[in-house]
């Protein structure tokens, strides 16, 4: 009887399907609207708040030698989020993350155990060199997740593209996706190499991982 009411539980999400449809074909997924804007306006006011109040930092700072070879790498401000701290808008943000590691973890077996996401701000000017996100800090990111809160009226021109560098065919393809309010990419955390191109304008996002073990 039990089981029955587990199988009448469960409802299939198309979003969700998508995403792992997605990933198992190409390894990458882009999601429009995984946010509403006014979730991504909170979401922005947040960031900003905080940023204001001199909460970020620079990102990837070692020590003082490392300092130099890091800003020729990335030249983000990031601040991680703490969801036992969580404002409105972030509680949001996490419903919604959380929703989608249930969803995974029931119909595809991800064992996603453990998630970390961090606001990030790229000033006018920086950028993030091409890298993967696994080998400088954590093998158990399975899955890395962007979710772009810049303004609505965000330009192409803009720049701060984020690329993909995907194989196919045995060949490399480059895969370029611009920063749109709203938008959430999500890939494959060990296998797929990016950059994030030099921005014109203050670029902000939401940046996380989902790992497993
Ligand atoms: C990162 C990253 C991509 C982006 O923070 O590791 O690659 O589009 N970000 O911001
Ligand atoms: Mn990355």
């Amino acid at each position: 009887m039990q089981e029955l009411f587990d199988q009448l539980d469960f409802v299939e999400n198309p979003m969700y399907e998508t995403v792992i449809s997605d990933l198992m074909e190409k390894q990458y997924s882009i999601v429009e609207g995984f946010f509403t804007s006014y979730e991504v306006i909170a979401l922005r006011s947040s960031l900003l708040e905080k940023f204001e109040e001199d909460a970020f930092k620079k990102a990837a700072i070692g020590n003082k030698v490392n300092e130099i070879i890091e800003k020729s790498v990335r030249g983000d401000f990031i601040l991680w989020l703490n969801e036992k701290e969580a404002n409105s808008a972030e509680i949001t943000f996490f419903n919604r993350i959380n929703d989608m590691v249930s969803y995974l973890n029931k119909t595809c077996f991800m064992g996603i155990l453990f998630k970390e996401f961090h606001y990030a701000l790229y000033p006018k000017g920086t950028f993030y060199k091409r890298h993967l996100d696994t080998f400088q800090n954590d093998d158990r990111r399975k899955l890395s997740m962007v979710c772009y809160l810049n303004e609505e009226n965000w330009q192409p021109e803009y720049g701060g593209e984020l690329v993909l560098y995907l194989n196919e065919n045995g060949g490399e393809v480059a895969k370029t996706i611009y920063p749109f309010p709203g938008r959430m990419v999500i890939f494959e955390s060990q296998i797929l190499e990016h950059e994030v191109k030099p921005v014109e304008q203050k670029r902000m996002s939401i940046t996380g991982w989902l790992k497993t073990r």
